[in-house]
């Protein structure tokens, strides 16, 4: 949701900006700019577009200190006038902002009451006029630039130049923003793939902090006291490569590919989930909670507790903040799933959690990132850098770590004895090639996404663990392929949706091998008898997965789903990476 770049040092800082706003966009891209400072001067250069299109047209200003904006619009419609970087009057200082500022509007009109002139309908342009006014104080940058951030509502990651410093200026609350650290050189980023080329080392600032990054020094403070924070750089371990198409036309197919992979990493975390799944198994109620794709792995997540007659519940992040987060106490523990650590939702879910004394654990990808900042404990996926905004890997990595967390906690209940515990371990450790064998079959299911290249209605059935499946394929392709999908538990069908089948809806039916399959079987039956078109997933189906232990089969049944979406989306000529009107990390309400 909007990514930032800064760079100063003595490289050409126009040109390394737009290098690490490219790797960004995945956070939005409906416009972009640049600020930088030549010969004492700010120059600014953003327009509507993608990072690419806006640079092809960008004018080129030599300069060794810039900030940079790909944005993701909330206040005002995507266009010149609105992008980042905004300036204050004279244009002497450029600002940068990722979050909503949600005392703009009363800000903003005591500034023009003052005299200010605003050219866009963005909240953020009033950080800029906020500093200028704290500026007539006379108390130099870092004073208009701290009071002027005090004065801010709502959430912000900002980055601010001034004509009057060689150091770049920057804040957060509630919006992830890291510092880079080089060799005489220093880079700001909203996330790690902006830096993954430029340096491995990194500051990662908590909320209520700011920072001078300067091109020898970098110095963090508290907000509110001014109190200086010593804070160490962490080193990152994702390599450039694993954030590179490497050879793949998108990232989405090339992370389909990795998912293997991600089944893999997940498991090489088993020690730390058995540690945390012996505290969780203490609680008598267990939650999980996230949003999008990461909520279905949530719901996965029950689905295996179930399983084991374990009670548990499954909530959305949004709904979570407000509703079941008063009922949540310290008997409770609340499992958070996040790929990025940044979903504002997810976040906000995991402070209620805190504040009314559950044990808190998040399950994330991104280590660093804000939402293992609150967390008691962490489970790292370890599925490596997800760039395409819809999440595939990260998924499959999510289910992994949740299915074994289930597991643990059956077994630290006395629900699910150590052989068995150690056998399904086992058949967990054959997932990634059984994985594989489905990627394999990748041309078939191809032909499939080109057969129904022109379908406008489709609908996924699955039960049980496999309800959660049909939910993601139906995602995947509402967000890439912009074609309408339902998803509904197959029992359901019956109860209303089935009105809608007819010639020409499709059907996606997940029938594993399970105690399900014949319901499954009869639901199939009621959706051709209403002359719909049925494709069956399982083991002689339509398309095919090998036999997997139906614990496990989420994790098969989700990969020609994730092909399906991947291919449908590339046979309309669409970019499956950078779907219309979404962003990966989503930091706002
Ligand atoms: C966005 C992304 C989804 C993702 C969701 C939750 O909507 O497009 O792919 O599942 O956010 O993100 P998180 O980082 O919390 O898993």
């Amino acid at each position: 949701m909007c990514g930032i770049a800064g760079y100063i040092g003595e490289r050409d800082a126009f040109r390394v900006v737009f290098e690490m706003l490219g790797r960004l966009e995945y956070r939005g891209y409906d416009s972009a700019g640049v600020a930088c400072i030549n010969k004492n001067a700010i120059h600014i250069t953003k327009d509507k577009g993608k990072v690419a299109e806006v640079e092809k047209e960008a004018a080129y200003a030599d300069s060794k200190v810039a900030i940079a904006h790909t944005r993701w619009a909330t206040h005002g419609v995507p266009s010149r006038k609105n992008a980042h970087p905004h300036k204050d009057c004279k244009g002497k200082i450029a600002v940068v902002h990722n979050g909503i500022i949600e005392n703009f509007e009363g800000l903003r009109a005591r500034l023009v009451k003052r005299g200010h002139k605003f050219l866009s309908e963005t909240d953020t342009e009033v950080i800029p006029h906020l500093i200028e006014e704290e500026y007539k104080d006379g108390g130099g940058t870092e004073a208009a630039f701290v009071s002027a951030i005090k004065k801010l509502g709502g959430s912000f990651a900002v980055a601010m130049l001034s004509d009057k410093e060689n150091n770049i200026f920057i804040a957060r609350h509630e919006s992830p923003l890291i510092v880079g650290i080089g060799n005489g050189e220093n880079f700001v980023a909203s996330d790690i793939p902006a830096l993954l080329p430029l340096t491995k080392k990194v500051i990662v600032l908590d909320d209520g902090e700011y920072g001078i990054v300067g091109k020898q020094k970098v110095v963090i403070k508290k907000i509110n006291s001014g109190r200086v924070v010593n804070k160490k750089p962490k080193t990152i371990n994702w390599s450039m490569a694993q954030a590179e198409k490497g050879g793949f036309e998108h990232f989405m197919i090339k992370e389909i590919h990795e998912e293997p992979q991600a089944v893999k990493n997940a498991i090489a975390e088993r020690t730390d989930i058995e540690k945390i799944a012996k505290k969780l198994a203490k609680f008598p109620r267990i939650y999980f909670v996230a949003c999008g794709t990461a909520s279905y792995a949530g719901r996965l997540g029950r689905g295996v507790l179930e399983h084991f007659g374990v009670p548990s519940n499954a909530e959305i992040g949004s709904e979570f903040r407000y509703g079941t987060s008063k009922t949540i106490d310290k008997n409770c523990a609340v499992i958070l799933v996040s790929q990025s650590g940044e979903t504002a939702d997810t976040i906000a879910a995991a402070k209620e959690a805190k504040k009314n004394g559950a044990y808190v654990v998040g399950v994330v990808n991104v280590l660093g990132s804000t939402l293992t900042g609150i967390c008691d404990d962490v489970i790292d996926i370890g599925a490596g850098p997800e760039i395409a905004v819809a999440s595939t890997k990260a998924y499959v990595g999510q289910i992994t770590s949740l299915t074994l967390l289930g597991l643990f906690i059956a077994k630290e209940k006395g629900k699910l004895d150590v052989v068995d515990l150690n056998k399904l371990i086992s058949k967990l450790g054959g997932v990634p090639e059984k994985i594989s064998h489905v990627i394999g079959d990748k041309e078939k299911i191809k032909r499939l996404a080109e057969k129904y290249r022109n379908v406008k209605e489709f609908f996924y059935i699955g039960r049980g663990l496999n309800y959660p499946n049909a939910l993601e394929g139906a995602l995947k392709l509402k967000e890439i392929s912009y074609v309408h999908a339902e998803a509904y538990p197959a029992g359901e069908l019956k109860h209303g949706p089935l009105a809608l089948l007819e010639k020409g809806v499709v059907v996606f039916a997940l029938v594993p091998n399970d105690h399900l399959a014949k319901k499954m079987e009869s639901n199939v039956q009621e959706a051709k008898s209403r002359n719909a078109e049925i494709a069956v997933v399982s083991e002689g189906g339509d398309i095919k997965v090998p036999w997997v232990d139906p614990l496990l089969s989420p994790l098969l049944y989700v990969v020609p789903l994730h092909l399906f979406a991947y291919y449908l989306s590339v046979s309309k000529g669409l970019d499956p990476d950078k779907p219309r009107n979404l962003a990966k990390s989503v930091t706002v309400e």
